[in-house]
């Protein structure tokens, strides 16, 4: 008896609200591949039937989401080397057979910085707020877009520390510090970008009306980007811009790593508009 149906959907839980089987579903649709992008609601106790089930001959690809990116390594063939270092899956494809996990979310998320700020953080001094696990994928996008230095500020100083011995290297110097404002307020002064991967401002959130950081110690010119994606307009944004800066969210990094996975995931290009389009209608 198998309980999973389809060869190319995401994988999470709960994954009632993802976007994804929308704006990839017009993907499939724009190359008439004949597939219905699936919506695999799946626990991690049955995260080992539905990794049988991508053994299948028909298989195509998963996007993971939470909570699977990290349990789901045990489970495929080979990790690309991006996947590797990132420690993290968020999509799964088949290679001469072989389950492959990759990760697009560092990928998609210099994508949707350039594509929002216009700012590449070639040689860049970057300071980032939290250390998580989606700062993990961020921190290796910076630094595999060539950023000069990244200073990681978190509450729990060990867990920066840990990033640190893990990402920092000759190209990349990384450092950590721990999250207080007056610490961060001499750092920042020479910072051309800083990125929030912390929960602080999200609606729902332990801090909702709180920014890591206010408009007084926020030198003008700065690019600030904030993961959180809801409200579209963070505590954290509105400081960036009443300090005249330019300002990204974590949206379209969404639908980049989504492109990316589709591309890598068929070998075809991603009908970018098409997708942001179908996207931001739902
Ligand atoms: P994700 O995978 O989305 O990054 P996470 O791994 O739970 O989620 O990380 C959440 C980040 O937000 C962490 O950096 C966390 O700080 P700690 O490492 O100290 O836990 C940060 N964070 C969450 N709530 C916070 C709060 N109230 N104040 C400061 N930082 C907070």
């Amino acid at each position: 008896f198998m309980k999973y149906e389809g060869n190319i959907g995401i994988i999470g839980h709960p994954i009632g609200h993802s976007k994804s089987p929308v704006f990839q579903q017009v993907a499939l649709d724009h190359h008439s591949i004949v597939e219905k992008f699936r919506a695999w609601d799946v626990s991690p106790d049955d995260l080992p039937e539905i990794m049988g089930h991508f053994k299948s001959d028909d298989f195509m690809a998963a996007c993971v989401t939470l909570p699977h990116k990290i349990n789901i390594i045990p489970y495929v063939d080979e990790l690309t080397r991006t996947a590797k270092q990132v420690g993290a899956v968020n999509w799964v494809f088949k290679k001469n057979g072989n389950l492959v996990g990759h990760n697009t979310d560092c990928s998609g998320f210099i994508r949707s910085l350039k594509d929002q700020t216009g700012l590449d953080p070639q040689s860049k001094t970057v300071l980032v707020f939290g250390a998580g696990g989606a700062c993990r994928a961020i921190i290796y996008g910076l630094k595999d877009s060539g950023a000069k230095k990244i200073i990681i500020a978190n509450r729990t100083l060990v867990k920066a520390e840990q990033l640190v011995n893990d990402f920092s290297d000759y190209n990349t110097q990384i450092s950590a510090i721990p999250l207080d404002k007056e610490n961060i307020k001499n750092i920042v002064r020479d910072c051309q970008l800083i990125v929030n991967t912390t929960s602080i401002g999200m609606s729902g959130g332990p801090l909702p009306k709180d920014s890591p950081l206010y408009s007084e110690n926020i030198p003008p010119g700065i690019v600030g980007y904030d993961i959180v994606y809801a409200p579209v307009e963070t505590p954290f944004l509105k400081e960036v811009q009443k300090a005249g800066g330019t300002f990204g969210n974590g949206i379209s990094m969404l639908v980049y790593q989504g492109i990316e996975g589709f591309e890598m995931a068929t070998g075809l290009d991603a009908p970018v508009e098409k997708m942001f389009a179908a996207f931001n209608k739902v």
